[in-house]
């Protein structure tokens, strides 16, 4: 059984369940005519559309970025997390910068059983100094690398600049589907503030007890996320609230929408809680990318889909200013709420 650091202990009902085989998997989504018939796209474009509408998240495949950039990013990875963690402390992040390694993020003030290693996807990134609302300073923020790792910067720029093209692809084809032109997001991204998190989860004594990430909702536009063949990410159910198991299918990216869709769509595309699981034989590695605005961006429902009969359901808020309150909330470990975006539910 193995004893665990009460910190890690999850409450009584946010346990996982024993499993969960369950038969019903996300929808898999085949990408294919975005190169075979890029002119007609009407039945991806629903297929997506409902996905985003009916789950929130989905599988893709035949998404076109190179396995081998995905298998070298993975080994890059698993050596990064083996390294002796003197060697990752070298770039632990820290009170100015929320890149580099961590191992103790809580989610939900319950400590997740897992080691991070987070950086921007522009660098350097520029975004507020402080997340009070009156102050207006801005700061810039730069990626940490290990030095006795080259091969993980270089592999980690390859599949990013990949999750970036995909990134694009996903939210034209979802723009689409909410009716708008193609290209009717894409402004939102001169300066993103994107980030890439590569996640470890160690085998754990005790994984009744604990998550590998406790539940939550993405907070950006959209997420991609690569699992390796260890099952562990659950989704929450839209029809009924179970947690359903994410079966790993080979070479597919696994996509969810995040906040800012739930926003920009008037709450037509909600943000779907999900959380990991862990298990105490094997580790498990994933890499989501997680598609964000650039900081100046005010976010609120899309004039174009709201009206009298569907008025806006939020308040406009500062993207910039969001992100810094939540990461002040995660250092300091408040015993509040983190912000979300219910508080700027009308
Ligand atoms: C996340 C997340 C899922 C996973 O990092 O936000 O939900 O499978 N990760 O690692
Ligand atoms: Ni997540």
């Amino acid at each position: 059984m193995g004893e665990v650091d009460p910190a890690f202990i999850q409450a009584l009902e946010h346990r996982p369940k024993p499993h969960s085989i369950e038969a019903q998997n996300i929808p898999l989504i085949d990408l294919s005519p975005l190169i075979k018939h890029p002119d007609s796209l009407s039945g991806l474009v629903v297929e997506i559309g409902d996905a985003c509408q009916n789950w929130g998240f989905f599988q893709v495949i035949n998404h076109g970025v190179p396995s081998k950039c995905r298998q070298k990013v993975e080994s890059a990875a698993r050596k990064f997390f083996a390294l002796p963690k003197e060697e990752k402390r070298k770039v632990s992040r820290d009170e100015g910068n929320p890149f580099g390694y961590y191992d103790s993020e809580h989610t939900k003030n319950v400590r997740d059983w897992k080691e991070v290693f987070d950086f921007a996807v522009q660098n350097p990134i520029i975004i507020p100094a402080s997340h009070e609302p009156a102050d207006m300073e801005m700061k810039e923020l730069f990626n940490k690398w290990p030095e006795s790792l080259p091969e993980l910067r270089e592999a980690c720029d390859e599949h990013t600049a990949e999750m970036e093209k995909l990134a694009f692809k996903l939210l034209e084809l979802i723009a689409l589907s909410l009716g708008l032109p193609k290209d009717r997001l894409n402004g939102f991204f001169k300066d993103q503030t994107s980030r890439v998190r590569l996640n470890y989860y160690p085998p754990c004594p005790a994984p009744h007890l604990t998550l590998g990430v406790g539940r939550h909702k993405d907070t950006g536009v959209l997420t991609i996320l690569a699992q390796d063949n260890v099952a562990g990410l659950e989704v929450k159910r839209k029809t009924d609230g179970q947690w359903i198991l994410v079966k790993p299918t080979p070479d597919a990216y696994i996509i969810n929408v995040g906040d800012i869709f739930q926003v920009w769509s008037n709450d037509k595309y909600e943000s779907v809680e999900h959380r990991v699981v862990v298990n105490s034989e094997k580790e498990r590695f994933s890499i989501p990318y997680f598609l964000y605005p650039s900081h100046y961006t005010w976010v609120e429902p899309l004039e174009e889909l709201i009206n009298e009969q569907n008025p806006a359901r939020f308040k406009r808020y500062n993207w910039g200013k969001f992100r810094a309150t939540r990461n002040y909330g995660n250092l300091k470990k408040l015993n509040v709420e983190n912000i979300q975006i219910s508080h700027f539910r009308i």
